[in-house]
């Protein structure tokens, strides 16, 4: 299978409801089938040489925005057209279920929201998002800063062991670093537990990497091996999974039985109006716990917590990752990132208002989003038949699916298909501003800037679907301002203090995914102290 490239000129014009209603009614008098999807019959060798999306990409430009991947017996749909993630992730998005994703997180997070069944999720959904309102966001700004600020001063420490040295430059794994902050902050901001895994070590630590390392690996499986009969008990790696898992769930039992002990019943509008800046425990649990009317059993609630403590933790790690990844090979960029932290922030902390002012830094993080989304595939299994409706790219009639299709919507597809972004492979968070010519005000330019002009960043509805960050509908990410904001605080106060190089060229950074997009071996990078920094 070729890599073609498709030039922008092919872009088609936009389509509108009527047209799209008017494609179901041709699809279903057609009998536009599975059998009439253009199917990718690359070698299956291609799925082990390198990470499946990078092959689906280029199945994608070869079949279009709707093709058939057959692994052996099974059978999955790509989806990488904007009309049909809109189709199936929004329109209709409780016709599907997580399929595949559910079988391999399940054991992990049981009932929690990512792989829930559609009654849990209504249920949780409804309890949980409430949660993350505007004082809380406000409150964990503080806690991000706290913890941005333990990193950089370790970092600060390894220079003054080093000092001696000539060059005063600290060699890093950013990866790993990163890791360990976004695993200190979620352990604080949602149950108020302190991993400390950016200073030290612990068995829990260990067994939260071991937990997410098994994950992983299931994720890059498509078959459930570790659901054979006694596998648990056998298999070394089963069993050692299996003591992680308990070595987390006692931990977070323990949590949830001390803030239940300490709960204090009250309406959900009164918890959201708390003084947030001065809890001594601002976290997600105690609003959960504390909330009137949202009883469930620990088993739920611990559930809820697992999963946002994987769901939170390395998609925010990876983000960093790549932004550094980026901004080191784009050092004009890196310069201006640092331009604005020094006028917005001078010396100074991160605060939630100055957030706001940090705009290129948050273009950044979503332009990193684009060319690096967690994760690069959504996926989906569709519980009744279904109509997906025609595409942008040929495929203009869709196609009818009978129930238990398996999709894979292809984020990585959409935010680097060259049908919808000019130049793009290319890092350039400056794409997504636009100055609307009449007004003067700066929008999003996504798919189409004028659609939401007041968005907070540039997202699925601004540009209709072909950009997806956080996933889109229903079931869209549920934290993901605080997601935002949490990347924006640590790489405005890692860029306030330091230059960061690559150690090696960009080449040596090979990338895996399981469920998000991580380097083979580390990002291995060169600090060194800015000279305005004290
Ligand atoms: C769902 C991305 C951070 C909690 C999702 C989905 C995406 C996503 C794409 C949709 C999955 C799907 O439709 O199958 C990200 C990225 C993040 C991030 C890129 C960081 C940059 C977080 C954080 C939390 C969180 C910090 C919690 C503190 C969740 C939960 C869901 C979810 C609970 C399931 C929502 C539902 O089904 O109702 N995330 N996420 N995520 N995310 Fe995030």
């Amino acid at each position: 299978v070729r890599c073609q490239s498709t030039s922008t000129e092919e872009v088609k014009p936009k389509r509108n409801i009527l047209d799209n209603a008017s494609n179901l009614l041709t699809n279903f008098l057609s009998g536009g089938s599975l059998g009439s999807m253009p199917t990718a019959e690359g070698a299956v060798s291609d799925l082990f040489g390198k990470p499946l999306f990078l092959s689906l990409y280029d199945w994608f430009l070869e079949h279009g925005g709707v093709y058939k991947l057959a692994f052996g017996p099974k059978a999955f749909i790509v989806v990488s057209d904007p009309i049909v993630a809109r189709h199936i992730l929004r329109e209709n998005a409780f016709s599907y279920d997580k399929g595949v994703l559910a079988d391999i997180l399940e054991p992990i997070m049981g009932k929690g929201l990512i792989p829930a069944d559609l009654n849990t999720w209504k249920q949780r959904r409804r309890v949980v998002a409430p949660g993350f309102h505007a004082l809380y966001l406000e409150a964990m700004v503080k806690i991000f800063t706290d913890c941005a600020e333990k990193t950089i001063l370790k970092f600060e420490n390894l220079l003054k062991e080093e000092s001696l040295q000539e060059e005063k430059v600290i060699e890093l794994d950013l990866e790993a670093e990163f890791s360990s902050l976004a695993l200190d902050i979620i352990g604080l901001s949602v149950f108020n537990y302190d991993f400390g895994s950016v200073t030290k070590e612990s068995p829990v630590i260990k067994a939260v990497y071991g937990t997410l390392f098994e994950a992983e690996h299931r994720s890059t499986f498509y078959i459930p091996y570790w659901k054979v009969p006694f596998a648990q008990w056998l298999v070394p790696r089963q069993r050692k999974f299996q003591s992680d898992l308990k070595v987390i769930n006692d931990c977070l039992d323990g949590l949830i039985r001390n803030a239940k002990e300490t709960r204090q019943e009250t309406d959900v509008e009164k918890l959201q109006q708390r003084d947030y800046l001065n809890l001594k425990d601002a976290s997600l649990l105690r609003f959960l716990v504390d909330m009137r009317g949202a009883d469930v059993d620990d088993r739920q609630l611990r559930d809820d917590l697992m999963t946002m403590l994987i769901a939170g933790h390395e998609t925010t790690a990876a983000v960093l990752t790549w932004a550094v990844f980026l901004l080191a090979q784009h050092p004009s960029k890196m310069k201006k990132a640092q331009a604005e932290v020094d006028s917005v922030l001078g010396q100074g902390r991160t605060t939630f208002e100055s957030l706001k002012d940090l705009k290129y830094l948050k273009l950044i993080v979503v332009e990193t989003l684009r060319l690096y989304p967690q994760p690069p595939l959504l996926i989906r299994r569709a519980l009744t038949s279904d109509a997906l409706p025609g595409g942008y790219m040929g495929d203009k009639d869709g196609y009818a699916i009978p129930d238990g299709t398996d999709i894979f919507i292809s984020v990585y597809n959409l935010h680097r298909s060259p049908y919808f972004w000019d130049k793009p492979h290319e890092f350039e968070p400056e794409r997504f501003l636009v100055r609307k010519e009449n007004e003067g005000i700066e929008g999003w330019a996504g798919f189409d800037p004028c659609r939401s002009p007041g968005a907070l960043y540039p997202n699925e509805i601004t540009a209709d679907f072909a950009f997806l960050p956080f996933g889109g509908g229903p079931r869209k990410c549920v934290g993901d301002q605080f997601a935002l904001m949490e990347s924006t605080v640590a790489l405005a106060m890692l860029l306030q203090k330091f230059d960061v190089q690559l150690k090696g060229s960009a080449e040596d950074v090979e990338l895996v995914t399981g469920a998000t997009i991580h380097t083979k071996n580390g990002l291995l990078c060169k600090l060194k102290r800015r000279d305005n920094a004290h």
